[in-house]
C-alpha cells in the first residue's frame, strides 16, 4: 500500500493499530522459488501467526457464531502425516480464524479468549479431524484489509507431528503473486447456485 493511503487508513481507522507491528510486513516466508509445486508430495508451508491470534477458542462447526453478514462459505479437507496422502491424521485439532466481510477480526487483538467478552469473540474456533484425517467448518468469506490476499489463519496440532502455521489463500486474487504464495494454498473455492463458496484445503504435516 501506498504510505499515503495506509496513513489516511489509520487515521480513519481503517487500520488497527497492531497492523503497525507486523501484519503490513510481508506474512508469509515462503522460499520465491518454490511457487508451483507438487501439492502431495510437499509438507505444507507455514506464514506467520500475526497479530490476532486468540488462543482458547470453543470447538465450532460454524465459526461465524454471530451471524455476521457475508458470503457463505464451507471449507473442506484432509490432513495427512507427511507427503504422499496415505497418513490421514485423526484428531488434529486445527484452529482457524479470519476478518470478517469488512476485513476486521473479533476481537482485534491477540491473547486468550478470557481477555475478553463472549460477544467480542467470532469468526475464530476450532475443528477436529475424523478417523480419516477429515475436516470441515462453515464461516462467511473472509473480507480483505489492506496489504494482504483474502486468506484463512489456519493452526494444525497433532500428535506427532509438528505445530504448523498457515493460511489458506483463494483463488482469482492476484495478491496473492504479491506475497508469493505457493499454489498448494491456493484453494479454488467455487460458488455454487446458491452463492455458498466450497472448497478443499489439504494439509501435510511434518513429522516430530
Ligand atoms: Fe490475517
Amino acid at each position: 500500500m501506498e504510505r499515503k493511503k495506509f496513513l489516511e487508513n489509520l487515521s480513519l481507522g481503517i487500520i488497527a493499530t497492531p497492523l503497525l507491528s507486523s501484519t503490513l510486513i510481508s506474512c508469509n516466508n515462503d522460499d520465491s522459488a518454490n511457487s508451483s509445486v507438487d501439492c502431495n508430495n510437499n509438507i505444507t508451508k507455514s506464514d506467520m501467526l500475526g497479530p490476532y491470534y486468540v488462543s482458547g477458542s470453543s470447538e465450532v462447526t460454524n465459526l461465524n457464531t454471530q451471524s455476521l453478514p457475508g458470503d457463505k462459505i464451507i471449507v473442506s479437507g484432509t490432513i495427512y502425516g507427511g507427503v504422499g496422502n496415505n497418513t490421514p491424521v485423526a484428531n488434529a485439532m486445527i484452529e482457524v480464524w479470519h476478518a470478517d466481510n469488512g476485513g476486521i477480526y473479533h476481537p482485534v487483538g491477540d491473547g486468550n479468549v478470557s481477555d475478553y467478552q463472549a460477544n467480542q469473540i467470532t469468526l475464530r474456533g476450532f475443528i477436529t479431524t475424523n478417523a480419516q484425517g477429515q475436516y470441515t467448518f462453515e464461516s462467511i468469506r473472509p473480507g480483505l484489509y489492506p496489504g494482504r490476499p483474502r486468506h484463512f489463519h489456519y493452526k494444525v496440532t497433532a500428535n506427532g507431528y509438528q505445530t504448523l502455521i498457515t493460511q489458506i489463500y483463494f483463488s482469482g486474487d492476484s495478491r496473492t503473486a504479491d506475497e508469493n504464495i505457493d499454489n498448494c494454498r491456493i484453494i479454488d473455492f467455487t460458488q455454487n447456485s446458491q452463492g455458498v463458496y466450497t472448497g478443499t484445503a489439504n494439509i501435510n504435516l511434518q513429522s516430530n
